[in-house]
């Protein structure tokens, strides 16, 4: 006869092991189960097992019964859920001297939802086993060029990461690169506008190949240059229509929408940027990308909300008002890759 305790490891098995190899199949284009040695240890007996050991009320408050099997349900449940909780992250600004302000971040363990949700901030490694094999592309303007630092200064090793800056960061270009030794595969794509942005996915939707995961996120310009949320509202629309063909393929890319920043109107660096780039013109435009039905519950994109980010890390994160230090966009980096964990596990 079983006891509980058998029967929830049991039931743990089936809940990692099935959607772990799934997991592989989805993300990555070649089929190759990425989830080896480390990440398989840590983050399968981390998440998946450990609740079963200490007290199950820890970390399911709502769950009284003491029967693992149905338990199990409810893990894959709160993973679900968890993507709700990714952005509970506090800051830290840590005085190194009086000209040298470096801010850290961690997520919110006081918080029931983010412990039981067990975010990692993923090490090279793990971030390579869980990419490997993918075709990532980051599609928009410095902001996305910024995480794309911030992916890379995770994956790579300091002296592959030297070359890459200089290439990176030549201003409005694309980059492209292929990190063999992970089998990543990697675009950024220069597309400061909607329209950009729209047209490279009906490119997408041409060529009938799609990344395994695609970030995009557009606004600065369109409010900067073109200045008017309305227009702005109706080219998120067309977007919001072109990704239909991409929607129903066989193989989904997982969306992320990289969020606009919180803008420092004081310290923007020019008068024009002062001028159009005001409370009342963000709010507008932040109004229009939620109501696009671009984002989840409604849409397709899991937002990695910069604006949240970057406004608790503060002013001391950013010297124009508008580029945040690489540690905002590490923090995006590792919401990212914690909700590919979270959404590949979960597509059965
Ligand atoms: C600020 O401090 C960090 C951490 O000690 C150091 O790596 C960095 O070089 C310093 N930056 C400046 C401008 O002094
Ligand atoms: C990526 O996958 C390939 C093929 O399965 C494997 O040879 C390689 O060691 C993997 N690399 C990493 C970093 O996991
Ligand atoms: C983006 O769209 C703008 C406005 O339609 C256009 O002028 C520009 O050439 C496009 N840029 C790229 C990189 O496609
Ligand atoms: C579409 O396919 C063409 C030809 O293979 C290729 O050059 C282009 O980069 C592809 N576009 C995208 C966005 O992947
Ligand atoms: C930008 O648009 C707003 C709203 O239409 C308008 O009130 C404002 O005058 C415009 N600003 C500039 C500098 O054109
Ligand atoms: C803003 O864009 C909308 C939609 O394209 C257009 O109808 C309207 O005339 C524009 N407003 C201004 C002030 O240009």
């Amino acid at each position: 006869m079983f006891g509980a305790v058998q029967l929830g490891v049991l039931a743990a098995c089936v809940v990692v092991l099935v959607p772990m190899a799934l997991a592989g199949w989805h993300l990555s284009r070649n089929k190759v189960l990425f989830f080896s040695g480390a990440l398989f240890i840590s983050l399968a007996v981390t998440v998946h097992l450990s609740p079963y050991f200490p007290s199950l009320t820890d970390f399911f408050p709502t769950v009284s019964t003491s029967s693992s099997s149905s338990s199990a349900l409810v893990v894959l449940e709160n993973r679900d859920s968890c993507l709700a909780h990714l952005h509970r992250i506090k800051w830290k600004n840590n005085h190194v001297s009086n000209l040298n302000l470096t801010s850290t971040w961690k997520w919110v363990l006081s918080d029931k939802n983010v412990l039981a949700c067990d975010f990692q901030k993923l090490g090279r490694n793990d971030a390579g086993d869980l990419l490997n094999g993918s075709w990532v592309m980051v599609v928009g303007d410095s902001q996305a060029r910024l995480f794309v630092v911030a992916l890379l200064n995770l994956m790579l090793f300091e002296e592959e990461m030297v070359g890459v800056r200089g290439d990176l960061f030549k201003r409005h270009s694309d980059y492209h690169l292929v990190v063999d030794r992970v089998g990543l595969k990697l675009d950024f794509i220069w597309a400061p506008y909607v329209n950009n942005l729209t047209h490279l996915v009906m490119e997408l939707n041409r060529n009938h190949s799609f990344p395994d995961v695609l970030v995009m996120g557009s606004g600065l310009w369109h409010m900067l240059h073109v200045n008017n949320s309305t227009h702005y509202d109706a080219s998120l629309q067309l977007l919001s229509r072109s990704m239909m063909p991409l929607l129903v393929g066989k193989s989904q890319p997982h969306l992320f929408w990289l969020g606009m920043p919180t803008l420092i109107n004081s310290m923007l660096n020019t008068e024009e940027k002062r001028e159009k780039m005001t409370s009342a013109a963000q709010f507008a435009y932040d109004l229009g990308l939620r109501g696009s039905k671009l984002l989840r519950p409604g849409g397709p994109f899991v937002l990695l909300d910069i604006k949240s980010l970057t406004e608790n890390c503060g002013e001391s994160c950013t010297v124009d008002g508008m580029h945040y230090d690489g540690v905002v966009y590490e923090a995006a980096v590792h919401i990212m890759l914690n909700a590919l964990l979270i959404q590949s596990q979960q597509k059965l």
